[in-house]
């Protein structure tokens, strides 16, 4: 988990979306100059057919639309550009939406293939994590993963979520149902996650 200062760094207020800033990561709105690094890494079928609704192939236009939706809070009511301290580098999306249940919100995450492999999911995932548990009446953030998404079960695992089942989800770039494992973490856990990183 991230430390406490990481939290206390987070500032200027997007309409309940605060920026968040980790040890090596900016999460922050998507902009207009996002644009070419997200049609880029995104125009991928390793990362579009491992999450739901990214279209296969993905067209500059995709990457507008994405931007301007997600301004308007069309898309999900937090999605965040997960960007490079260092040199703003656009590295990919995390972001979470409400559900019909209104204590639970779903979290979702992508990094372009170039940046795997350094813990920036897991980075991030953390951080919008304690952003939504600090900042929200919620009791619950689920995620979902393809029962072959091997990288992504390991980042759930890392952020402290429990197996609740299976199912089936809808792929845009596959155009079909997929199957699917169901995790949650709920506010009990992450707090004694919180508490145990502490000690
Ligand atoms: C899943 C994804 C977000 C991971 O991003 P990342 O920044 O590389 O993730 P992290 O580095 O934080 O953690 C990845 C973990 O998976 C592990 N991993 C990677 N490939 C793996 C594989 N084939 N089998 C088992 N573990 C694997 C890594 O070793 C790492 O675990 P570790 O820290 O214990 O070594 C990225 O691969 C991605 O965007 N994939 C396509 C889209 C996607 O799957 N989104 C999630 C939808 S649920």
């Amino acid at each position: 988990m991230e430390t406490e200062s990481q939290d206390e760094d987070s500032h200027h207020e997007r309409g309940g979306c605060p920026v968040l800033v980790t040890e090596r990561l900016v999460l922050r709105a998507p902009h207009i100059e996002d644009t070419d690094a997200l049609a880029y890494l995104a125009n991928n079928a390793r990362v579009a057919t491992m999450v739901s609704r990214m279209p296969h192939p993905y067209t500059r236009k995709d990457a507008t639309d994405f931007i301007r939706r997600s301004a308007i809070g069309a898309i999900g009511k937090c999605i965040y550009a997960v960007t490079n301290a260092e040199d703003g580098r656009f590295l990919g999306c995390c972001g979470i939406e409400p559900q019909d249940d209104p204590v639970t919100l779903e979290l979702g995450y992508w990094i372009g293939e170039p940046h795997w492999g350094n813990g920036y999911a897991t980075e991030a995932a953390h951080a919008v994590i304690d952003m939504a548990f600090r900042t929200r009446d919620v009791e619950c953030i689920d995620v979902r993963c393809r029962v072959t998404n091997l990288a992504s079960r390991r980042v759930i695992h890392k952020c402290g979520f429990q197996f609740q089942g299976t199912g089936m989800v809808n792929s845009l770039a596959l155009g079909s149902a997929v199957p699917v494992e169901w995790y949650r973490l709920d506010r009990k856990t992450w707090i004694s996650l919180r508490s145990w990183a502490a000690a």
